[in-house]
């Protein structure tokens, strides 16, 4: 504690604040490491100082800089095209900038539901102008910005267009009472009601959900392993079971395996969440590269590598997030210099097949806020996938992890996938709906006492593999 004190005010003199995280990385280094940190923390153009603010500084003390061209993220790689990957990713962190994506998002949102609608959406500040309309039976849309359950057990919605605000009523017992009840709050509804003395008593509700029949079928040669959260650096990542996994990829009983996806949380990180540090095997993050790409050498060479991501990796928090940082990244290319790298969320497509890559951290919120996921497991981590896909976004419900206000938002599901895969939860789940198959593909890493904490059953070492040419996913077991 007096270390930490001692660390804080020598920052608060050179004008630095610190987060608990960075704090904890800086009070376990020694004198001689710490000095130097000190030396070069100047270089930090930031406020508050963050783990991945530190990571720079450490490495220059214990490796040279090696001078490299910059890695870029791919538009094709052989039969592989790069659909979609946020670039040029940079904000200031303006109010307008957030009033700007949220603006695109309904925008988007909106435009779905009103395809789908037989009659024209009011705008509310035109509804809530005119008392005459009381009684008359109308359609709005809006974003869910509050929701609330009565003592009657009715739920009373906020619902904001771009022009105002108004209370939308669920009756309990009504027909769309148990649909209205899982609605999280941002999502976009389009509802029928009765407008009665400024509220709306709703009849019915859509969400703006997929058609159906808009996911053509895909195929393409061979089949891919999809597969996250190997957590290498860990104490708990299970390097037998992960070993076993490299063996199956080597014999003869995987020589149809094309690709490799790797959707994030590779490595274990460092400062991740307070005390991580126990957890940890590998403290640094560079050694724990330098571990993932003694593994992903001995991946047989005609199989191709992709790779997202996640929260564990060192680079910005917010979604979307950009590639690993080159510093990083070659630790990998090295070893695989095929190696293809991309941003979280990306789409690709192989063949006609489209997937899409997201690494999951938004499930946590999903699982949260809405009723009836609980407890974790394979059935609700798909019905927690099956939320995004029905409302149309990667993150639907904002505050509970950064989101970061780019130009357009990249986490709109506007393109819609063959197969959407993510991680992050360590409880794998495979289903299918409206034709898009789903895919979250557990974990390499034991249960942790974090993860035990959460309550989660993780499901170690089990990997969904794809069949490209029809789309059937196979379990293979290597716990
Ligand atoms: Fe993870
Ligand atoms: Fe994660």
């Amino acid at each position: 504690m007096a270390q930490q004190v001692k660390i804080l005010k020598k920052l608060l003199v050179k004008g630095f604040n610190v987060s608990p995280e960075a704090l904890e990385i800086l009070s376990s280094l020694d004198e001689g490491r710490l000095d130097h940190v000190f030396e070069l923390i100047s270089k930090v153009d930031k406020a508050v100082i963050e783990p991945q603010d530190l990571l720079p500084l450490l490495k220059k003390e214990t490796r040279p800089q090696i001078e490299r061209k910059p890695y870029e993220i791919p538009t094709r790689v052989d039969d592989i095209v790069v659909l979609k990957a946020p670039r040029e990713l940079g904000v200031k962190g303006t109010v307008d900038e957030f009033i700007n994506i949220i603006r695109d998002r309904f925008e988007f949102l909106k435009s779905i539901l009103i395809r789908k609608s037989s009659v024209d959406p009011i705008p509310i500040a035109d509804l809530k102008a005119s008392t005459r309309r009381n009684g008359d039976n109308i359609l709005i849309i809006g974003m869910v910005m509050e929701k609330r359950v009565f003592r009657d057990f009715s739920i009373r919605m906020s619902l904001d267009d771009e022009t105002g605000s108004i209370p939308v009523i669920f009756k309990k017992g009504s027909r769309y009472w148990d649909r209205a009840d899982k609605v999280p709050i941002d999502s976009v509804l389009a509802v029928k009601g009765t407008f009665i003395n400024g509220r709306i008593y709703a009849e019915s509700f859509r969400v703006p959900d997929l058609d159906g029949n808009l996911v053509k079928p895909g195929s393409a040669e061979g089949k891919a392993v999809l597969i996250s959260d190997t957590h290498m650096g860990s104490r708990y990542f299970n390097e037998k079971s992960f070993n076993m996994f490299i063996k199956w990829l080597n014999s003869d009983l995987a020589s149809d395996v094309s690709y490799l996806i790797i959707c994030g949380d590779l490595v274990d990180g460092v400062g991740v969440y307070p005390n991580q540090e126990d957890e940890l095997r590998i403290a640094d993050v560079y050694k724990q590269f330098n571990l993932a790409a003694s593994f992903l050498e001995r991946i047989p060479k005609d199989i191709k590598i992709l790779y997202i991501p996640g929260n564990h990796e060192p680079v910005r928090q917010a979604e979307p997030q950009p590639v690993i940082p080159s510093e990083y990244l070659d630790e990998l290319l090295e070893v695989r210099p095929d190696l293809v790298s991309l941003p979280n969320p990306s789409m690709i497509g192989i063949g006609d097949v489209k997937i899409l890559l997201y690494h999951g951290r938004s499930l946590n919120a999903i699982f949260k806020h809405i009723p009836g996921l609980q407890p974790i497991r394979p059935e609700t981590v798909v019905e927690a996938m099956i939320w995004m896909l029905r409302l149309r976004h990667l993150a639907p419900i904002y505050g509970e992890h950064p989101l970061s206000p780019e130009e357009k938002d990249w986490l709109l599901i506007d393109d819609i996938p063959h197969i959407l895969h993510t991680g992050h939860i360590h409880v794998y789940g495979v289903g299918k709906y409206k034709g898009v198959n789903l895919v979250n593909s557990g974990t390499f890493e034991n249960e942790t006492p974090y993860i035990k904490s959460l309550g989660i059953e993780v499901t170690v070492g089990k990997v969904p593999v794809v069949n490209l040419k029809n789309l059937e996913i196979e379990i293979k077991n290597f716990a």
